[in-house]
């Protein structure tokens, strides 16, 4: 039997999709399609749906909003499992619950949703969340982070399913957090999480987050399509401002340019593909090797060969 045929009736018709196009589901537009993908509400749906795939030995990956990947031209020859939400909602993936000093969010909560939340009961710590465009679940494996702060320094605990079937609360300090990576096991799916915050005025909180926001829209090439920045700041030194020193502001492969804003922006400008990105990529780094010694390392998770 097909993936599709197997998971139809686990799920309603209206969120199975057969040969969906990937690039519909990345920020950076580029990507082939998937065999089948599934958009599960609830986390039952979420379970009965990682079981069956587990079961049958279907390949399977977890997406979010798609803000931190790079999907191959080629698609992806099993399932993907879409955990995004918007209005939130109790007892879906995407519910969100303030609970004194603490916020409940599903994996599937927007990050700027989940700092103006926090923001409108009082609550600081999660304000440089406003401008990165990923989802709870994606963002705390990659550790997202900006202006000085990062998920980990604010997560209390994590939920997470291990298929097939176990559920299972850890602690913050036990996920392995690091510079923009956790140690969570490829096989866990981040269903998700509590943050501890501080409680402030509300005015102090949006006003911290205005001077993200006006920070960002000065620096970044916000309105692109892009995945993020490109790659890790190494230690000591800022990828930006090396990509820039090393003269690659502006070099384009196709429709992938780096962006002329910002150094680690490799932006799509219409009509990109994965291998323009990954050439340009390889670019870049050879440059800045050259250049200054230092090898830039992928904060951008890249597709290859079917994995993520
Ligand atoms: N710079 C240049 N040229 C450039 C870009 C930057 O010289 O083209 C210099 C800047 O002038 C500045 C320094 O590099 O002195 C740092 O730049 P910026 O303040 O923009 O911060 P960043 O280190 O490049 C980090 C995060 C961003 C986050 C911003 C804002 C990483 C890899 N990047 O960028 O996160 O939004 O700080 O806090 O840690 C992301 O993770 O996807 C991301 C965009």
């Amino acid at each position: 039997m097909e993936p599709f045929e197997i998971l139809s009736g686990l799920i309603p018709a209206d969120r199975l999709r057969r040969n969906e196009g990937l690039d519909r589901h990345s920020t950076y537009r580029v990507g082939g399609a998937a065999d089948v993908m599934c958009l599960p509400e609830t986390r039952s749906e979420l379970l009965e749906v990682v079981t069956a795939a587990h079961v049958r030995e279907i390949p399977w990956l977890v997406l979010g909003n798609g803000s931190n990947v790079l999907f191959s031209d080629e698609g992806f020859r099993g399932l993907v499992i879409k955990i995004r939400g918007s209005t939130p909602e109790e007892g879906t993936l995407w519910q969100l619950k303030q609970e004194g000093e603490f916020i409940r969010a599903g994996a599937g909560v927007s990050l700027p949703r989940l700092a103006w939340s926090a923001a409108a009961t009082g609550l600081s710590g999660l304000e440089f969340c406003t401008g990165i465009p990923g989802v709870v679940g994606g963002s705390i494996r990659g550790n997202a982070g900006a202006h000085g702060s990062d998920l980990s320094r604010v997560l209390e605990s994590i939920e997470l399913l291990q298929p097939p079937g176990n559920v299972v609360t850890i602690p913050a300090s036990e996920a392995g957090f690091s510079y923009r990576e956790s140690g969570l096991d490829r096989d866990s799916i981040v269903t998700g999480a509590v943050f501890r915050l501080t409680p402030d005025e509300p005015e102090n909180v949006y006003e911290r987050i205005r001077d993200f926001t006006e920070y960002r829209k000065r620096t970044q090439p916000s309105s692109d399509q892009s995945a993020g920045c490109m790659f890790k700041n190494p230690e000591g030194d800022k990828a930006g401002r090396l990509i820039d020193a090393a003269g690659c502001k502006g070099l384009q492969v196709g429709g992938s340019r780096v962006s002329d804003v910002h150094g680690n922006f490799v932006v799509n400008q219409g009509g990109a593909t994965a291998s323009d990105a990954l050439r340009l990529i390889d670019m870049v780094r050879e440059r800045v090797f050259e250049r200054t010694g230092v090898a830039l390392e992928l904060e951008v998770q890249v597709m290859k060969s079917g994995v993520l």
